[in-house]
């Protein structure tokens, strides 16, 4: 009989992209799957844990047993995790964030209407969601991910610094956005070790639930 791990604990996930809407009909969003958040929202469940999912616009169906809130936009995902937060033992910020969004939103469908300029936008900055919840006076045990196209480690070892979180999840996975296997990179302030380990990939769900053991040994330390 193995004991579950997160018996008692509350969990709180981010997972998907955001979308930023330019009008009614059009937006800014990423290619972010949300499967690997809604993996690691199943396996914290599976291990005992109370589980609140903040998802993204993701077409993916919700893991049994878990609470989960549907966002749009990065504004949204931060006003939905922040008050609850405080809550919450561990956060795993998964979601694939939408770093920027345009600075107005125009009510209208932007026409062409024979105009010979394309229209430019101007970029205001998102609120960091996992800087905000990470610099909480009661903060959970938080958990960033890391989806770089280059120099995964260095970016990854700037995020601690920068976000001031004692984890982060680098993906390995040359294309991972969308698969069903990944292979991930964990950075703490000690070092890094590969999740699985010896250069192979697995699906996302056993992943989720190494990782998830993973948290639950540092947060009973
Ligand atoms: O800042 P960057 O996108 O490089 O960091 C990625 C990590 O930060 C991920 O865990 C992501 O979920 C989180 N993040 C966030 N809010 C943002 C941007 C990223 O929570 N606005």
């Amino acid at each position: 009989f193995q004991p579950k791990a997160l018996l008692g604990k509350r969990v709180l996930v981010t997972a998907g992209p955001t979308f930023e809407a330019i009008d009614p009909v059009r937006g800014i969003t990423n290619l972010s799957s949300g499967k690997m958040g809604f993996a690691i929202a199943r396996a914290a469940r599976e291990a005992g844990a109370e589980v609140t999912l903040v998802a993204g616009p993701v077409d993916l169906p919700t893991p049994r047993g878990v609470a989960r809130i549907d966002v749009r936009s990065a504004q949204q995902m931060h006003d939905a995790v922040l008050p609850r937060a405080v809550r919450h033992d561990v956060f795993v910020a998964t979601a694939a964030v939408a770093d920027w969004r345009p600075a107005t939103l125009s009510e209208h469908k932007i026409k062409k209407d024979g105009k010979k300029l394309a229209p430019s936008f101007e970029l205001t900055e998102n609120p960091d969601i996992l800087a905000a919840v990470a610099a909480l006076p009661e903060r959970p045990y938080c958990v960033g991910f890391a989806a770089e196209s280059e120099n995964l480690l260095a970016h990854a070892r700037a995020k601690l610094q920068r976000k001031r979180v004692p984890l982060i999840v680098g993906n390995l996975g040359p294309a991972t956005f969308g698969r069903d296997d990944n292979a991930l990179l964990l950075v703490d302030e000690q070092g890094q070790r590969e999740l699985p380990e010896g250069g192979s990939t697995a699906d996302k769900l056993s992943l989720a639930r190494q990782l998830v053991r993973e948290i639950a040994a540092r947060i009973a330390a």
